[in-house]
């Protein structure tokens, strides 16, 4: 996903730029631009790679108290040092930034850039060349700007600078986060607030198809047409620490040692002042009214879906379906009389699931979202929002976010368990609590979980996850953690499928790791793990305290049966942490990857 700041006050803003740009790295992005505007004119600096590359491509002789910058990950053009933003018209009067995918770039291109020379292979260009020509042809920066946006199909978010406009930046918002802070004698822009902590906590959520006038004393919101809207700005809930990675080598590390505390952060955050767990009542009204749910999320957050149907239909009794985003969005069921729909997302941004709201608030059905992003897209047009509490997730693989999401899930089931009558055998606070004693545990016992990726993924090409029911699902999760940091072509299969054709590809040591914590197929999955060593692949079996043997790699601290994944998952987190590390992967940023993946 790219990354958008801007800057305009009293202060030089090139460092201010650079450091909003470092703070949204996490992204992911394969080039980075600042533009900075003085009485000379606009001063764009952009370089390919890394952002530390772009610090040495910036004249720090060049003052100025206005600009923009930009992390880019690429979608049209491939990543190069012409294609990076900021791109400026022909004219070089205006200089723009876009975080977003324009559907009919080509379209406008032929219509309105006729004869006009293009640099890059950006659907960005056309945008800031098309609002250059409507000014040459009369129009005021601002109706230009307009006019532009109203001819856009797709996703953006803009920021803008005209160099007869020194005193402005224009900014623009659709389907793509963008945020405006507020400062004393300054203003700022950005993808989110993490990006400008460094100078205000105040933010102004934009909302579709906004245009914002900013200087440094004032921020004007408009619509498309022109109407002037007015919004309170909120004071965003991280704080600095939250987003430094203190004494850790990874993001990735700390934020599995997070999980223990998150977890207990849930449980104060979700129970009412006598202790008992409580979720917002027109929720449960909604639950109440539905026949079935549909749970639509992306990656590891559709993984904790499939977890989460496990909760709500074992607790709650209510039919459940899970899906992929992005094939929902275009290849959708058959639904029942009345779906509810459950969307999943840390980032709250993700486009596939996104592009399933939307279609879903046309169908007119209810939609909660789950996420740890407050004021985030997927949050703002939802009926309803459960938030994760888990703190800025910065790491590209997710990993506090997956049982925070599990947590969330769990006590949305228990809760609409008990609205619906039906009393459950187990004290969900208290089970909880055990589970976060229990990720402690596994936190505490790296040297070992090291220990096991040495063994097993050292030199590997490949490794299978296998588990049955709900280990199933932890054993997907396991597969997509280890392969997104350290490449290793890894999946995740019922053990009970292998026999079916994948058993083929079970060569002499091939890595298998089952996980066997659920007592009514653990005969069965070690079943598979034995079909599987006789045709010499090298088992690790990390099982649940209760159900062990001597065969197996790892036991882990005994939890309720029906929370395990909220455990299990954590060996697999950090062996892929450490496969990835002794492969000297960017852990962090692994290649190829966003944090959040704002495009289709
Ligand atoms: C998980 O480690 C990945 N980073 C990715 O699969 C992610 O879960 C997916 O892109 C969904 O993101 P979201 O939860 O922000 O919607």
């Amino acid at each position: 996903m790219c990354g958008i700041v801007g800057y305009i006050g009293q202060q030089d803003s090139k460092e201010i730029l650079l450091k909003g740009l470092e703070k949204l790295e996490y992204r992911g992005y394969d080039s980075a631009g600042i533009a900075v505007m003085n009485n000379e004119g606009i001063h764009v600096f952009k370089e390919k790679g890394r952002i530390a590359t772009l610090r040495d491509a910036v004249n720090q002789d060049v003052a100025a108290n206005a600009g923009i910058g930009h992390t880019r990950w690429a979608t049209h053009g491939v990543p190069s040092k012409v294609n990076a933003h900021p791109h400026q018209s022909n004219s070089s009067r205006f200089t723009l930034v876009h975080n977003g995918v324009i559907e009919n770039y080509s379209i406008l291109k032929n219509e309105f850039l006729q004869g006009v020379e293009l640099k890059s292979d950006t659907d960005t260009e056309i945008i800031v060349q098309v609002i250059d020509k409507f000014v040459s042809e009369g129009l005021e920066v601002e109706e230009a700007f307009r006019k532009t946006l109203a001819l856009l199909k797709g996703s953006y978010a803009i920021a803008l600078l005209d160099e007869l406009n020194k005193e402005t930046i224009y900014v623009a918002k659709n389907k793509s986060p963008l945020l405006v802070g507020l400062g004393e004698n300054f203003n700022v822009v950005a993808s989110d607030a993490m990006a400008m902590l460094q100078v205000t906590d105040q933010y102004v959520e934009l909302m579709d198809k906004e245009m914002v006038i900013v200087t440094e004393e004032s921020v004007t919101i408009k619509t498309l047409d022109g109407n002037v809207v007015e919004r309170a700005p909120y004071t965003a809930e991280l704080d600095a620490s939250d987003i430094e990675k203190g004494t850790y080598p990874h993001y990735m590390l700390k934020e599995i040692d997070e999980q223990p505390l998150v977890m207990r952060k849930i449980i104060q955050k979700y129970q009412d002042e006598n202790g008992k767990l409580t979720i917002d009542q027109d929720i449960l009204q909604s639950f109440d009214e539905a026949d079935r749910v549909y749970i639509i999320a992306a990656g590891t957050s559709y993984h904790a879906g499939l977890v989460g149907k496990q909760f709500i239909e074992k607790m709650a009794n209510i039919p459940v379906e899970v899906h992929v985003a992005s094939e929902f969005s275009y290849n959708m069921p058959l639904l029942s009389a009345k779906p509810l729909f459950i969307f999943i997302s840390q980032s709250g941004e993700t486009a596939d699931s996104r592009a399933v709201l939307v279609q879903v608030k046309e169908l007119g059905y209810k939609a909660l979202t789950i996420t740890n992003v407050q004021g985030s897209t997927l949050s703002r047009e939802a009926d309803f929002t459960l938030l994760l509490h888990a703190g800025p997730e910065i790491a590209v693989a997710s990993t506090k976010a997956y049982t925070a999401q599990l947590a969330v899930l769990a006590i949305l089931a228990a809760v609409t368990a008990e609205s619906r009558g039906i009393e459950l055998d187990f004290d969900l606070v208290k089970e909880l609590g055990i589970v976060a004693n229990g990720m402690e545990v596994l936190c505490d016992a790296k040297e070992e979980m090291e220990e096991i990726a040495r063994e097993y993924l050292s030199t590997t090409r490949n490794c299978f996850f296998i588990g049955r029911a709900v280990d199933f699902y932890v054993g997907l999760e396991g597969s997509l953690k280890l392969k997104e940091i350290s490449y290793i072509q890894a999946e995740g299969f019922a053990g009970g499928e292998l026999k079916h054709g994948t058993i083929a590809l079970i060569e002499n040591g091939t890595p298998v790791i089952a996980l066997a914590t659920q007592e009514h197929v653990n005969l069965g999955i070690r079943g598979n793990v034995k079909e599987v060593a006789a045709r010499g692949a090298n088992p690790c079996i990390i099982s649940m305290k209760g159900l062990e043997t001597e065969e197996d790699r790892y036991v882990l601290p005994l939890v309720h049966e029906a929370l395990t994944p909220l455990v299990s998952v954590i060996p697999l987190q950090l062996i892929s942490y450490y496969a990835a590390l002794h492969r000297d992967c960017d852990v962090d940023k692994p290649r190829n990857l966003a944090k959040s993946v704002t495009v289709e």
